[in-house]
């Protein structure tokens, strides 16, 4: 095998057969293929694109790039990817959810990336809490609890790992076959036997339009059945935040009012919608109400405190959140400057907002403010009344918070007519 006869079948518009893609992912993890041979390969697939077979043969190639774990439960292993958005806190609910319904969750998530928040800063607000285990630690929360979200370890795809980086620095991210083998290469070595896809849509996601994340659904969808994991996506709004906090306290602080019961809503629905379609494609009836039950009896709760404690947090993080997790000194509300119905919020401009506060990173080594953010943020087909608040402001100095009021006034639309609510589930790939 060679990189330049691969990258010249991709050049001429053909796809290498599975023998090279893999040979290729093997190199990307051991350093055979250089960074140019890399850079090319990438904008090869970017111009030219895979066939759905060679996409699979990739996709299945990155991942057996590094260690893929293997379970022997006695429940089905299950997990849940979001493409990303803004205010979505769902796996922090959604994994003790599953856990309390008898699954196995070895969730295996990530960091803040450009606009949108990350499940494993958001649980670092948490003090104590430890997101990067052992394998026989990971597996032994796995097996006690039923849950564990976890940061990827440095031998879980190796091959993406190096990739991502160059894609990142050659132009070739926006890929729909790189994308994919990207995603599903981490997500599948964790030896998932089922998974569900919240795909994105809208003004906080990365896919803005219906179509886009219509395209990238099918993607998943059908390179991860290729390669042996059921799989179903759905596609949902993120024209606005999904829940009412974005920033890493204040979106636990989100969590814990849904698993304690203190509040419903978006957050609440979608869980539920995501947990119930997981567990009937695994075989599990009346995954909604389960789902609902799970929630609605403490569950839930209970299982997420038993993560939290074996994963380093407090013991009785569940009944006292509000004493842990850390306060911004300087917080403040957006009044409204007219009255109208909030007709449009532009979700990637408060994610933005939420990084310049602090609460995301500009370049890789930035440490996050896990106080800061935004809070009860106003949804779309709300009215206010001049004054009223649009949000509050969670920020670490004057100047910051000054900043980002003007940001959020400008993010958010008011108008004069009633407001299209937009559905929050919009479809279901299977
Ligand atoms: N997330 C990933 O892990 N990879 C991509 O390529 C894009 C989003």
């Amino acid at each position: 095998m060679d990189a330049r006869a691969i990258n010249a079948t991709l050049r001429k518009g053909q796809t290498p057969d599975a023998d090279a893609l893999s040979w290729f992912a093997r190199g990307l993890a051991d350093g055979t293929v250089t960074d140019a041979q890399a850079g090319a390969f990438a904008m090869g697939v970017c111009l030219n694109g895979l066939t759905d077979a060679g996409r699979a043969a990739f996709t299945a190639a990155m991942r057996d790039s590094g260690k893929v774990l293997q379970w022997n439960m006695d429940a089905p292993v299950l997990d849940k990817h979001s493409t990303g958005g803004v205010g979505d806190c769902v796996s922090l609910i959604l994994a003790p959810a599953l856990a309390a319904c008898g699954v196995y969750v070895p969730m295996i998530s990530g960091r803040g990336l450009g606009h949108t928040g990350g499940t494993l800063d958001k649980l670092e607000a948490i003090p104590g809490f430890r997101t990067t285990l052992s394998e026989d630690q990971f597996r032994h929360v796995v097996g006690e609890v039923g849950c564990a979200i976890v940061s990827a370890s440095a031998d879980i795809a190796p091959a993406d790992k190096r990739l991502y980086a160059i894609r990142d620095v050659t132009g070739t991210v926006e890929s729909l076959d790189l994308i994919t083998a990207s995603i599903l290469s981490k997500k599948l070595a964790a030896g998932l036997e089922g998974l569900v896809l919240d795909v994105k849509c809208g003004s906080g996601a990365f896919m803005k339009s219906a179509d886009d994340a219509r395209a990238l659904a099918r993607a998943l969808v059908d390179t991860a059945n290729a390669t042996g994991c059921q799989t179903s996506a759905l596609i949902t709004d993120m024209s606005q935040p999904l829940a009412p906090s974005l920033g890493n306290a204040l979106e636990v602080i989100d969590v814990m009012r849904v698993l304690t019961g203190a509040t419903s809503g978006r957050l609440l629905d979608l869980t539920i919608a995501l947990g119930a379609a997981l567990l009937e494609q695994a075989g599990i009836e009346n995954g909604t109400d389960k789902m609902n039950k799970a929630i609605s009896s403490g569950a839930a709760a209970e299982k997420f405190g038993a993560m939290v404690y074996a994963m380093g947090g407090p013991v009785r993080f569940v009944e006292d959140w509000a004493r842990f997790l850390p306060e911004a000194p300087v917080i403040r509300e957006v009044p409204a400057p007219e009255a109208g119905t909030v007709t449009a919020i532009d979700g990637e401009a408060l994610g933005l907002t939420v990084v310049e506060l602090g609460g995301g990173r500009q370049v890789e080594t930035d440490i996050v403010d896990p106080a800061v953010g935004l809070s009860d943020v106003v949804s779309i087909g709300d009215t206010v009344r001049k004054g009223q608040p649009l949000a509050r402001i969670h920020a670490a100095r004057e100047a910051q918070a000054d900043a980002a009021e003007e940001a959020v006034r400008a993010a958010i639309t008011l108008g004069k007519g009633p407001a299209s609510v937009p559905d929050l589930i919009l479809e279901h790939i299977a």
